[in-house]
């Protein structure tokens, strides 16, 4: 009885958390599920699905879909509170472990066979920044946000701006190599040298998995993005 309470106990924080369109107060804690907070009920979103899993009589697909994105979005969101709740943990994590929801989510969808290619690599993406933001990368944001209250006007726009603006709603090969470029020197001068090798490991691991470094090559990536429409046409991963 008591732990059917806690399980319904959790459901609602998690619905309510849903519901309430973010996961966290602080700005830097958006809802990683989905690649747009403007379509994060839309998981099924059809431009986000492979053909072959939209046909109406074809249903195991989507439902397989809607299992991951429960059960896994759950376990996800539990494990990435708990990163936000007791962020000194991290320190001593690599980036496998600090991603680990990430990939068992991703693993789950991909088994689908109904998400397209780019949109995985996509949501892993953000998934991992979100972890890496809230976990060791926290302690350097504070330490920045400090030097800036003490000494204004000696940051770099770009680093104010990563401090103090929302983050972009889509995270492309430009914008996240220049956020990189940018923090890298300050990070170096401002932040525990012990976040160094995770820094540059997680800035590749971006350019990675959004097909910016030529190792992963998604066939529609760039249709879809230059023109964002819908096409269904699927992609291949070289
Ligand atoms: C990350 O840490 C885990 C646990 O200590 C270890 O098993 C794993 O090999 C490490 N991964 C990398 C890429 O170093
Ligand atoms: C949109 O994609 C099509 C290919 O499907 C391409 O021919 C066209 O030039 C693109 N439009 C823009 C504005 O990039
Ligand atoms: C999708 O792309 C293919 C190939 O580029 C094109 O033939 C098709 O018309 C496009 N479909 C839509 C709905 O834009």
């Amino acid at each position: 009885m008591a732990s059917i309470l806690k399980l319904l106990v959790f459901l609602l924080i998690f619905l309510n958390h849903e519901a309430s369109g973010r996961f966290g107060t602080d700005k830097e804690n958006y809802n990683w599920l989905s690649t747009d907070n403007d379509n994060r009920h839309n998981w099924y979103q059809k431009a986000r699905l492979k053909a072959s899993c939209l046909e109406r009589d074809k249903t195991e697909g989507r439902n397989a879909v809607s299992r991951c994105w429960f059960f896994e979005g759950m376990k996800s969101w539990f494990r990435r509170s708990s990163i936000s709740w007791f962020p000194g943990k991290t320190k001593s994590w690599n980036l496998t472990e600090l991603t680990d929801h990430c990939n068992d989510y991703y693993v789950c969808m991909e088994n689908t066979k109904c998400y397209k290619d780019y949109v995985l690599f996509e949501t892993f993406d953000r998934c991992s920044h979100d972890a890496f933001s809230i976990g060791p990368m926290s302690f350097c944001n504070k330490k920045l946000k400090d030097f800036h209250k003490n000494s204004p006007g000696i940051l770099p726009s770009c680093v104010v701006d990563y401090l103090e603006k929302a983050p972009p709603k889509k995270w492309a090969c430009e914008n996240t190599k220049s956020l990189g470029d940018c923090l890298l020197p300050q990070v170096q001068k401002h932040c525990d040298p012990g976040l160094l090798p995770i820094f540059n490991e997680h800035q590749a691991a971006r350019q990675y998995y959004l097909g910016c470094d030529g190792k992963l090559k998604f066939k529609d990536i760039e249709n879809v993005i230059a023109n964002s429409t819908t096409n269904s046409t699927e992609i291949e991963i070289l």
